[in-house]
């Protein structure tokens, strides 16, 4: 990784192998990916990272009953996430595992540096824990029958000798940072939520787990009997990745870091994390993009007992890659829950055939049929025609000429469905179809045609980071397919003379 190629660095969560990746891990790498080729387009460099967290309590009791030998197990689960985001399209720069020596070589490093700091005690705990949540819980977190509201299983009481990492002495410092950085945790919504956790005093962060309950994990360097909490191993692969404490471009890159995670782990990542960077002498990450979940239709909760599960493999067989990507992007409601089926996939299926696919497939049988096979040309665009242009390519240029955010690659989505609603509006108030048998309309129909093919290339550029094959699939049927994708949406660029090229549908019809 060179420093100077780099002018973002994109994270996401790296996720629990005990289970099969799905639709909401799918979303976040693909969000990821689609911010990364928007920052391409816009002529930066990016660095994108995405992965697995291989140790703590719930992955070792996989482990244990899967019969398996750990190295073996945490591999095959690991693939199956990896081999998923390569097939959704994900360029990854760098596959985070946890169980990897060089990350776990920087989290004693780092156990060390706090250690001798003076920061982490040893003291004996008495407490409530939570396996799913891999945390202690207070009375106040649990629900009406003592158990987790997130995992609806009573926390074990447990009474041990652990170590500490003091987290008060730095909480007034986080709610200045928050404060003073507006923008810092995005949505405003989520920046205000970590306020009000910290409103009191924090406990301190029990960072070790005795060897005699938990083995799977990373070693504390200063007493082997114990392994460090996952949340303080995990978080730390944010910098492990960038070799943090070797390497003399941490910090440049580091400016540019951005966390993508969903609203369930905004405690570990918004107070313990910039806290443990704090400590470490390491500014925080430059800013947070915080999502919602997936719900199922109708606003219930996903699971294998209702069957409304949706599985990113199977809808990827049914609807391709690109229709899931647009579906995720173009659906996530900013700062809320957002629901998803199968049936609702297939809807925004075909949304895109009807808008983009049928439009492109007429236009270019009609270049094939009357018109040698050949961009006409654009000498006679009339004002209506030169407007709708100019407004689609002045709409892309607006979005394209902002930092990638949550806001904007939803706002490019929505764009996108607009820009094809109004290009097909146009053609049909236009009837080419009608012009092309008139020889006294040719003028006419050329322009008609241009205008239309000039506002699908613009189209099929602005996909490209939501759609990417289906964006090379328009460009190239246009004959102008890029080596890579830029953000230049200058007007009129498609050249008279072009060979257009009727290749197949870009969303065929699907079986119902
Ligand atoms: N291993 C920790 C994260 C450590 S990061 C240093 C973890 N793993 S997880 O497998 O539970 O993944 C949580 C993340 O998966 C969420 O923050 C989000 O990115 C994604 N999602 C999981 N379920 C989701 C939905 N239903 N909807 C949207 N995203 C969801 O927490």
């Amino acid at each position: 990784m060179e420093k100077a190629s780099i002018q973002k660095y994109i994270t996401t969560p790296i996720y629990y192998l005990n289970g099969l990746p799905h639709i909401g891990h799918a979303y976040t790498s693909i969000l990821g990916d689609v911010m990364k080729k928007f920052e391409q387009m816009r002529g930066n460099g990016v660095y994108y990272t995405t992965g697995t967290d291989e140790h703590g309590q719930k992955n070792q009791h996989s482990i244990e009953a899967s019969g398996l030998a750990a190295d073996e197990f945490l591999t095959r689960q690991s693939d199956n996430f990896r081999n998923l985001f390569v097939e959704l399209g994900i360029d990854f720069d760098y596959f985070v595992r946890t169980s990897r020596p060089e990350h776990k070589k920087i989290v004693q490093e780092i156990l060390q540096n706090i250690y001798d700091k003076g920061l982490i005690v040893k003291k004996s705990y008495e407490g409530l824990y939570c396996e799913g949540c891999e945390q202690f819980k207070k009375k106040s977190d649990l629900d009406e029958n003592g158990c987790c509201p997130d995992h609806k299983a009573a926390p074990k009481a447990i009474s041990e000798e652990n170590y500490f990492f003091r987290l008060e002495p730095y909480r007034q410092w986080l709610i200045d940072y928050i404060k003073s950085h507006p923008d810092w945790i995005q949505p405003a919504k989520y920046a205000n939520e970590v306020l009000g956790m910290l409103k009191e005093p924090l406990e301190d962060l029990c960072i070790s787990r005795p060897k005699s309950r938990v083995w799977l994990g990373v070693e504390l360097p200063f007493d082997h009997d114990y392994v460090t909490y996952i949340w303080f191993d995990a978080l730390v692969n944010y910098i492990s990745t960038l070799n943090y404490g070797h390497n003399p471009d941490f910090e440049t890159v580091w400016a540019h870091s951005h966390h993508l995670i969903a609203k369930d782990i905004l405690k570990p990542h918004c107070i313990y994390w910039p806290i443990m960077l704090h400590a470490l002498g390491v500014v925080p990450v430059e800013h947070y993009f915080i999502h919602g979940y997936w719900i199922g239709e109708g606003g219930v909760k996903m699971s294998k007992s209702l069957g409304n599960v949706v599985d990113p493999a199977e809808v990827v067989r049914l609807l391709g890659v690109d229709a899931l990507r647009f579906y995720l992007i173009n659906n996530m409601t900013l700062g809320g829950d957002s629901q998803i089926s199968v049936a609702m996939l297939k809807q925004g299926y075909k949304m895109l055939a009807n808008n983009i696919g049928n439009l492109q497939m007429r236009v270019l049988k009609m270049v094939q049929k009357s018109l040698e096979g050949k961009v006409p040309s654009p000498a006679a665009l009339n004002e209506e025609d030169k407007a709708l242009v100019n407004d689609i390519a002045g709409r892309f240029e607006r979005i394209f000429g902002q930092e990638m955010s949550l806001e904007t690659v939803s706002e490019l989505a929505e764009s996108i469905v607009k820009a094809g609603d109004a290009v097909n509006a146009y053609f049909a108030a236009n009837t080419p179809w009608v012009l092309a048998k008139n020889p006294a309309e040719r003028a006419r129909f050329e322009a008609v045609v241009y205008t239309t093919l000039e506002c699908l290339r613009l189209i099929g550029l602005a996909m490209y980071p939501l759609t990417p094959a289906t964006a090379r699939k328009i460009e190239a049927s246009l004959g102008v397919e890029p080596e890579s994708f830029k953000a230049d949406f200058k007007p009129f660029a498609l050249p008279e003379g072009t060979e257009i090229k009727v290749g197949d549908p870009l969303f065929p019809m699907i079986e119902e």
